[in-house]
């Protein structure tokens, strides 16, 4: 998907803000949200569960994905992301590079949006081939 309406992108950013009150934060305080649009129109959610040990941490969008992909999903459209610090949303929260990998795993990196906003309504949209060049990926392997 390149292009999504209003309603939709309103849909999954209220979603994603919703899921910052599931944090698991006890160590950055920072809080991350991400609703995940399936093909088949199935909204997955996330929240960032972080860990004692740190690596172990899972950010809100590969729990979203890996959600999904538990349960035989694994085409997807758009991913909405939203996060800040004690819960509430500050700048735009870009994915990781970790997650960006994740994504490139279940998408055609030019067909997959990724939306983000702020803390004062400022939507910002991007294609995966842009926030992930010359990705590495499935088709690589063949
Ligand atoms: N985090 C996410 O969940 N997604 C991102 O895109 C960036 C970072 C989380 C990981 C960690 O729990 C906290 O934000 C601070 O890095």
């Amino acid at each position: 998907m390149t292009e999504i309406s209003k309603e939709l992108e309103e849909k999954l950013f209220n979603k994603a803000e919703e899921m910052m009150k599931r944090s698991y934060i006890p160590y950055s305080g920072f809080a991350v949200g991400a609703a995940l649009l399936a093909k088949n129109g199935t909204i997955y959610t996330g929240c960032n569960v972080e860990n004692a040990a740190f690596t172990p941490t899972n950010c809100a969008e590969r729990t979203a994905f890996f959600k999904a992909v538990s349960e035989g999903v694994t085409e997807f459209d758009a991913i909405a992301i939203l996060g800040g610090k004690d819960r509430k949303v500050s700048d735009l929260c870009t994915p990781c590079g970790v997650c960006r990998q994740v994504m490139a795993e279940f998408c055609k990196p030019s067909d997959f949006l990724v939306l983000m906003r702020d803390g004062q309504g400022a939507v910002k949209k991007q294609l995966l081939s842009d926030l992930l060049p010359e990705s590495f990926g499935p088709g690589n392997l063949l």
